[in-house]
């Protein structure tokens, strides 16, 4: 592989914040269409901001170790606040991400036994046959014009998501009408939550919300009562279940002496179903997208690639131990969840004893109720924790001497004991699909196309993401 580091230096588009206004009306009109729109410049610098909303205290948390007294330290005094479950719940009922408390600590048991069952060697064949059917389905595409890799990458994800928590791949038919059904409870949701705020009425949000989120319900309910029929007639085996879905359905909480019931498998399904795919289609989409805006760290990509596979031909795919050998290829993606982090933001609240705040440049008081957001798109691009903060240097995962981001300022995948189980497993994920696509294309920028970023439940481009494959 060729260790001179890359000397591009990009600054890749992003939606840049407003200048600071005072005036919360405005802010919140912003953030009507994505959330980013709230956010002003002056948000990048400090290290705890704070406003008063309609008689809510809400704080922006930049700072590294208080972000790390919420997400770890003092974890269960700053539980998930309960908007989360109020979005949500229409969609994921009461599944692990928007509970707390005991209710969350059984479910986090369940799921952590099911995803240690379900390792990563033994999911990695579904994840190489959706793939597969990517690379079936570009190949048609390629060297003929524009292709929207972010509807590709949305399909891939959701394909390796179907096959590897039911053992069966993605129809064509069933994947149309989920994504819709997940991109408008998406929109929807975003601004129910604005209108929340406001404590403005919402009646025709929640019904639109209710509607999508019947459509996918039902959709995994079917899924779920054809398997446990199955069960009925040959018991699944605890010790050698054969997706995901066997592992949730086998998996027994000691303590509780409790399984997932019926009604509980759907919810939790219908979440990993959101957070495996949508979070996983996004990375994917704008790392591809990065790896187009810079030809040198894309060359860099492939020779990594080529060194690993050497002269195997296309046919024979990259193997589970090739992955853990692309280093760079894993600070690409790490790169890209810095800078564009699927889950832009999280909110928490104060629940026991009002606390005092101390940042290096003061101190403030957050008392009970207080609602905090913890933004890794924000920490992320923070001018404080992060040299040239908003150029894309992959190497700065790699190398010692860039390694001088604060500690605690890199969470895509959260901290502490709800920090996302799925991390290892989109890894892989991403790790093999850019690796296959750099070995057989030069992937290039379409000139008049620049996506839309929004951010939403997750971020995602409005007009998808453009670009062009070019066969080597
Ligand atoms: C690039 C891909 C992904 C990103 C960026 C991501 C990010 C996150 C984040 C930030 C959280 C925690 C949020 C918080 O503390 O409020 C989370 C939680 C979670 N994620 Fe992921 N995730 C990804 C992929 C996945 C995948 C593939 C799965 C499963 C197949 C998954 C399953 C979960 C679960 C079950 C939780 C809830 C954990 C809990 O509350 O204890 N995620 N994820």
């Amino acid at each position: 592989m060729n260790e001179t580091p890359s000397k591009e230096k990009l600054i890749p588009p992003w939606p840049k914040p407003k200048p600071y206004t005072t005036n919360i009306f405005k802010r919140l009109g912003l953030g009507w269409k994505s959330w980013l729109g709230l956010l002003n410049e002056w948000d990048f610098r400090i290290n705890l901001g704070e406003l008063n909303l309609l008689g809510l205290p809400v704080f922006l948390v930049n700072n590294p170790p208080l972000v790390r007294q919420i997400l770890v330290d003092e974890v269960e005094k700053f539980p998930k606040h309960p908007y989360t479950l109020w979005i949500l719940e229409p969609l994921i009922g009461h599944a692990i991400f928007s509970v707390n408390g005991e209710e969350w600590a059984r479910q986090r048991r369940l799921i952590d036994q099911a995803f240690q069952v379900a390792k990563l060697r033994q999911v990695f064949p579904a994840m190489a046959d959706a793939t597969s059917s990517l690379l079936t389905r570009l190949k048609s595409q390629a060297n003929n014009g524009p292709i929207d890799i972010d509807a590709e990458m949305t399909l891939v994800t959701a394909d390796v998501i179907v096959r590897t928590i039911l053992s069966r791949p993605l129809e064509q038919g069933e994947a149309t009408e989920i994504f819709k059904a997940f991109a408008r409870y998406q929109q929807q949701a975003g601004r129910a939550l604005v209108l929340r705020f406001l404590k403005l009425p919402m009646g025709f949000l929640q019904k639109t919300l209710l509607n999508d989120a019947a459509i996918i319900r039902n959709w995994v309910q079917s899924a779920i009562e054809e398997r446990l029929k199955v069960h009925k007639v040959t018991p699944p085996n605890p010790s050698k279940p054969i997706d995901i879905l066997d592992c949730l359905i086998t998996a027994n909480d000691t303590k509780t002496k409790t399984s997932f019931s019926s009604e509980e498998l759907v919810d939790q399904i219908c979440f990993l179903f959101l957070a495996g795919h949508e979070t996983s289609a996004s990375s994917l989409g704008i790392a591809t997208w990065l790896l187009a805006l810079s030809p040198s760290i894309q060359e860099k990509v492939r020779s990594e690639v080529l060194e690993v596979v050497k002269n195997r031909p296309l046919t024979s795919m990259l193997t589970s131990d090739d992955i853990r050998k692309l280093q760079y290829c894993g600070a690409v993606f790490n790169e890209t969840l810095r800078l564009y982090p699927p889950v832009s933001f999280f909110i928490r609240e104060r629940t026991q004893d009002s606390t005092e705040f101390s940042v290096p440049d003061g101190k403030k008081q957050c008392p009970v109720g207080a609602l905090l957001t913890l933004s890794p798109w924000v920490i992320q691009r923070h001018e404080k924790h992060w040299p040239e903060p908003n150029h894309f240097q992959p190497e700065r995962f790699l190398e010692q001497k860039d390694c001088r981001w604060a500690k605690d300022a890199f969470l895509p995948f959260g901290l502490g004991p709800r920090k996302c189980p799925g991390a290892a497993f989109a890894q892989q994920e991403a790790i093999l699909v850019l690796a296959e696509l750099v070995r057989r294309y030069r992937i290039l920028p379409v000139s008049d196309h620049k996506p839309n970023l929004t951010g939403r439940l997750t971020l995602r481009s409005t007009n998808g993401i453009k670009l062009l494959l070019e066969s080597r």
